[in-house]
C-alpha cells in the first residue's frame, strides 16, 4: 500500500461527511486535536453541517450538501461520518478521488460491500480505515500489557447487559444488539485473542418485555484458528444491575487469567495466584485515540488496526452470527466470505475494482490480521 506521508509542517486536512450525533462527536474531536485542520464539513442537510460546524469549535469553515460542492483544496483525509448505507458510496469516491478515508464502524453494511472497499482501497493505493473507537482505552490498553505477560489466550467472555431507550431506527431493525453493538465486543476479542475467528453460533432472542422490534438479546460463541473460544452473552433490555457500555471481560490465558469491567482498572493474576499489575498509560481514548493512530500512519507509515483488509473479518463475523442465529446452526467464516466475494464480483460496477477482486484467490488470503 503507497500512502501519502503528510509533511510535519503542517497539520492532516481534513474534510467530514456526515454532521449528525457522531458527527458531532468527531468535530470536537477534530477541534481537540492541533495535529489536524477541518477544513470542510458535508451533510445532506446543509443547514445541520452549518449549525454543527459553528456549535462544536469549526466556525467559518466551509459547508456544502456533497463534497464536490466543497470549494477546498484536496483535504488529506475524508472522515466518514454518514448513516451506514451511505458508507460505501462516501468511501469509495473518496478513495477514487485520492484521499485516505477514516470511517466511522460499520465498513460497510455487508461483508459483499467491506471488500468491493478493500479492493477499493488497493486499486486507489490508499488507507481505507475503520475507527472501531471501543479499542481505545487507556485500562484496556492495560489490559493488553498484563495479558502479554500471562501467555495464550485460551477463553474469552464477555457479559453485556443494559437497558437503553434509544427510540430511532435501533428499535425497528431486525438484530440491533447483533448488528449495532456486538459488532463492539467481537471486534474487540479478535484483538484480545490475536487470532482470527473461523466459526460461529448464535441464538439470538427477544424478552417479552422488550421494547425493540428485532432481537435485543444473544448469546453468541466464537471459535477462533487459535483454538480460543469466546462467549457474548448480552442484551438491551436487562433493567437493573447493568453492566459498562463495553462489557464485564474475563480472559483465560495458560499463564493466569485477567478480569476487566470495561470500565476501570483491569486485575489480571498468575497461576501462582501473583497479580500482574496495570500500567495505565496516557494514549489518547475513543476516537481520538483512531485518530492518533491514523495520522501517526500519515505521517511516519504504518498500518492502522482497524485498516479495511483487517475490520472486514469483525464485519463477517457479525453477520455470521446473524445467519447462525437465523438458520439455528453453527456458520463458518469461510461460508460468509465466500458468498460474500461472489456478491461482490457480481455487483462490482467499477471495471478496476472489479479486476483488484477477481485477482484475488482465495478471498480468505487477503482479509483479517497480517500474517
Ligand atoms: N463508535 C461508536 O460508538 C458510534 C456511536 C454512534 C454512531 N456510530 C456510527 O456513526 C455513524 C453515524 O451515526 P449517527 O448516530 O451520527 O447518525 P445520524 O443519523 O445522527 O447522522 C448521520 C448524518 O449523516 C448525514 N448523511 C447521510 N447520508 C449522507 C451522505 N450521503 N452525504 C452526506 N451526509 C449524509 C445525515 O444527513 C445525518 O446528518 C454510523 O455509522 C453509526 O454506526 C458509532
Amino acid at each position: 500500500m503507497t500512502n501519502p506521508t503528510v509533511p510535519p509542517n503542517r497539520p492532516v486536512r481534513v474534510v467530514q461527511v456526515g454532521a449528525g450525533g457522531m458527527g458531532r462527536t468527531w468535530l470536537r474531536t477534530l477541534a481537540a486535536d492541533p495535529d489536524v485542520e477541518l477544513v470542510g464539513l458535508v451533510d445532506l442537510d446543509e443547514a445541520t453541517a452549518r449549525r454543527a460546524a459553528d456549535e462544536e469549535g469549526h466556525a467559518g469553515v466551509p459547508v456544502a450538501t456533497a463534497y464536490d460542492r466543497l470549494a477546498v483544496e484536496p483535504p488529506d483525509v475524508l472522515l466518514n461520518v454518514t448513516v451506514p448505507g451511505a458508507h460505501h458510496a462516501v468511501s469509495s469516491a473518496a478513495l477514487r478521488a485520492g484521499m485516505t478515508v477514516l470511517s466511522e464502524k460499520p465498513l460497510a453494511p455487508t461483508v459483499a460491500e467491506g471488500l468491493s472497499l478493500a479492493a477499493a482501497s488497493e486499486v486507489a493505493g490508499r488507507l481505507l480505515v475503520v475507527s472501531q473507537s471501543r479499542r481505545y482505552f487507556r485500562h484496556l490498553a492495560a489490559l493488553r500489557r498484563q495479558l502479554a505477560e500471562l501467555g495464550p489466550v485460551a477463553s474469552l467472555g464477555c457479559a453485556f447487559f443494559r437497558a437503553p431507550h434509544f427510540g430511532g431506527f435501533r428499535e425497528e431493525m431486525e438484530q440491533p444488539l447483533l448488528v449495532d453493538m456486538a459488532i463492539h465486543q467481537l471486534d474487540l476479542a479478535r484483538d484480545l485473542a490475536g487470532s482470527e475467528p473461523v466459526s460461529v453460533y448464535c441464538e439470538s432472542h427477544n424478552p417479552a418485555w422488550s421494547w425493540f422490534a428485532g432481537d435485543a438479546s444473544a448469546e453468541v460463541v466464537v471459535a477462533f484458528a487459535s483454538g480460543a473460544r469466546f462467549t457474548f452473552s448480552g442484551s438491551w433490555c436487562a433493567p437493573g444491575l447493568e453492566t459498562s457500555w463495553n462489557g464485564r471481560w474475563r480472559v483465560g490465558a495458560e499463564g493466569g487469567s485477567a478480569v476487566w469491567d470495561g470500565d476501570g482498572v483491569p486485575v489480571a493474576e498468575r497461576l501462582d495466584g501473583t497479580p500482574v499489575p496495570a500500567v495505565v498509560g496516557e494514549e489518547p481514548e475513543e476516537t481520538a485515540g483512531a485518530l492518533a493512530e491514523l495520522v501517526a500512519a500519515l505521517r511516519h507509515g504504518g498500518v492502522p488496526s482497524g485498516e479495511v483488509h483487517a475490520n472486514v473479518m469483525s464485519l463477517a463475523v457479525v453477520e455470521a452470527a446473524v445467519l447462525s442465529a437465523r438458520d439455528g446452526r453453527r456458520v463458518q467464516l469461510a461460508e460468509v466470505l465466500e458468498a460474500a466475494y461472489a456478491t461482490a464480483l457480481a455487483d462490482e460496477r467499477d471495471a478496476a475494482v472489479r479486476e483488484r477482486l477477481r485477482s484475488w484467490s482465495p478471498v480468505h488470503d487477503v482479509v483479517g490480521r497480517p500474517a
